[in-house]
């Protein structure tokens, strides 16, 4: 959703505003802006549209100076265009803001601002939030204070902070303080790069990825001054801090598209290196165990828990899914699956002996840090398993466990899921062995894991034939997607990916439940796919397959090397390598992500930004 970008320091800032908004793209937007304090004050440009349509305004109207700030705007209030995108003006043109999050009572407050003759421009949130800060300025400075002074420019920001309700990440440009940007966080993330005489400012660290390694993540209630020479923070109830510097991991590389066409392609390619990421160091021969250091709870307390809650949204619901599987079966733990948004409104009795993981790629879903608030309010230990270092569910978490997958920028969620479905594994062998799981076969396991990223390395190989029966059926508007037991939420993950980037309808559902509904659409128009690798209920799943080419559905297969028998019925096969049942999600998955991809593709769509969509959904 919409991201922001800051800088304060000696380049020409127009230019590294709009890298900085290229590479916050994958998060989804629809309009884009920049402001630049130039020798004439604050000016802006922005546009709705992408960001190379921005990239041409600049172009043809170029800003010259050395701070500034810019936006990638995902509508909420407002449609998507030119006088709705940030930065917005406050006042008479004192200020400049860009904003992400939602200010709740911004209706209350427009009224009593036009009151005082502020004139509204846009239908936003964020513009209350401008004037607002506008109207403290001229406060201060009837009470004494100067514009061109830090501590009143800093006293109308924390009067304007003290009326919002909602949530706010924000950026603020003051037209007569020089070279200064303020920034102030509540409930959205900001993080700020730390270089030598210059410092950034972002929602998400992409933007500052090969400018510097040094980074400060804002907390909740605490301001920042970003000048050149230096960077102050102040948490608004307790006073100065000093900022802990943290060191970023990710490289340029990681932002970078390379050789693929795209960045789902990219991701999907990676799953190899990134499954074999999220096991590094964390598997114990020794002891037939994973080793999990985040937990931050003692054994004696992890051996007392006997309920296990994961809360997710999305593709991280689908991998809970397969979490759920794999921690009754290994541990013969109690698992629920929760949609964080239902969760974090629902009431479901927790004991003190249920142990709840929010899972979420991007750290920033608003409704599974919610659900995870709300668990924690109840006194609840609450986990986090997260991809992004340093993201608000990684700090807000009592504790938990890293994907290390790398920036995941593709808004359709690929490794990511490969990367969850691996360390609920690990984390469903480390309970197992805690229980009732034997040596040998904690050892089996960690075995079949270790062989894990040649096999999916392996199941790329299907690449092709994926590609060929793309190109028979992307033509179809309806498609079922089915499978069974641990393949269950792997269909849901195929139907999903399907419908997110091509726009076609797809619907998910277990092998066996299809005959009680979903039959009933089942012509030579409505394709199947078939997650039937080989393994326990195997022939169940057959009679499901032919109980739908009875009907005349085309079907296509996703099964083992080899299997002759899916071959006589399927129309057609996309085989992956055996692997044990526990297992199959991690090289299922990939078959499917790579049919959306194709199947998107062919329908010329936008693969790695598809309509509507938010890499990370930041409101509610
Ligand atoms: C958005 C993304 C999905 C993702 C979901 C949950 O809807 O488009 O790809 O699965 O959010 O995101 P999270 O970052 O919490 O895993």
């Amino acid at each position: 959703m919409c991201g922001i970008v800051g800088y304060v320091g000696f380049r020409n800032v127009a230019d590294l505003l709009l890298e900085g908004l290229h590479r916050l793209e994958y998060r989804g937007y629809d309009s884009a802006g920049i402001a630049v304090l130039t020798e004439q004050g604050i000016e802006v440009r922005k546009r709705a549209g992408r960001v190379a349509e921005l990239g041409g305004l600049i172009a043809a109207q170029p800003l010259i100076g050395h701070v500034g700030i810019g936006h990638t705007r995902w509508a909420t209030h407002g449609e998507p265009n030119d006088i709705n995108s940030h930065p917005h003006f406050g006042g008479n043109q004192q200020v400049a803001i860009v904003h992400n999050g939602v200010i709740e009572n911004f209706d209350s407050l427009r009224k009593q601002l036009q009151q005082l003759g502020y004139v509204f421009r846009s239908q936003t949130d964020t513009e209350v939030a401008a004037h607002l800060i506008a109207h403290h300025l001229d406060e201060q400075i009837k009470l004494g204070g100067s514009a061109d002074d830090l501590t009143t420019c800093l006293k109308a920001v924390n009067a304007t902070l003290d009326r919002l309700k909602g949530t706010y990440g924000l950026g603020i440009l003051f037209t007569e303080l020089p070279e200064t940007i303020i920034a102030a966080r509540s409930g959205s993330p900001l993080v700020i790069g730390v270089g030598r005489d210059e410092y950034f400012l972002a929602s998400d660290a992409s933007p500052l990825i090969g400018y510097t390694k040094e980074v400060v993540y804002l907390s909740d209630h605490e301001v920042a001054v970003l000048r050149a020479d230096g960077l102050q923070i102040e948490h608004r109830h307790t006073g100065n801090i000093r900022p802990s510097i943290q060191t970023l991991q990710q490289v340029s590389a990681d932002i970078e598209l390379g050789d693929y066409e795209h960045y789902m392609l990219k991701e999907i390619y990676e799953q190899p290196q990134t499954v074999e990421n999220a096991l590094r160091g964390r598997l114990d021969m020794e002891e037939a165990t994973a080793v999990i250091g985040g937990l931050n709870l003692t054994p004696k307390e992890l051996r007392k828990i006997d309920r296990i809650v994961l809360t997710a949204c999305g593709t991280s619901w689908h991998s809970g899914l397969v979490g759920e599987h794999l921690l009754e079966e290994f541990a013969r733990l109690p698992t629920e699956v929760e949609y964080a948004s239902e969760l974090r409104y629902r009431n479901p009795p927790i004991s003190d002996r249920t142990l709840i993981f929010a899972i979420t790629q991007s750290g920033e879903t608003a409704d599974t840090l919610a659900a995870m608030k709300e668990c924690k309010r109840k006194g609840h230990p609450t986990l986090a398993i997260c991809n992004v270092v340093g993201s608000t569910i990684a700090r807000e978490a009592d504790g938990g466990i890293y994907l290390h997958a790398g920036p995941e920028i593709g808004v359709a969620s690929t490794k990511a899921f490969t990367s969850q479905v691996t360390v609920l594994t690990l984390l469903s062998l480390y309970f197992g062995r805690m229980r009732h799981m034997s040596f040998p076969a904690g050892r089996r396991i960690i075995r079949q894991l270790r062989d894990m990223p040649e096999k999916i390395q392996k199941t790329l190989e299907c690449h092709d034939k994926v590609r060929e029966v793309a190109d028979r059926y992307y033509h179809f508007n309806n498609f079922l997607y089915l499978g069974r037991l641990h393949n269950f939420p792997v269909a849901l993950e195929g139907a999903l990916k399907l419908k997110e980037i091509s726009y076609i309808h797809a619907e998910g559902y277990p092998a066996a439940e299809m005959k009680h509904g979903p039959i009933a659409l089942v012509d030579q128009q409505t394709p199947s796919v078939f997650v039937i690798p080989r393994g326990g209920i195997y022939p169940k799943v057959m009679s499901n397959m032919e109980e739908i080419k009875a009907r005349k559905g085309p079907v296509i297969a996703i099964a083992c090397e080899g299997d002759r028998d899916v071959a006589r019925v399927a129309d057609e096969v996309i085989y992956v390598p055996d692997v044990e049942d526990y297992l199959q999600p991690l090289v299922c998955a990939i078959p499917l992500q790579l049919l959306a991809y194709h199947v998107a593709l062919l329908r010329g769509c936008n693969v790695d930004r598809p309509r509507n969509l938010a890499k990370s959904v930041t409101v509610e």
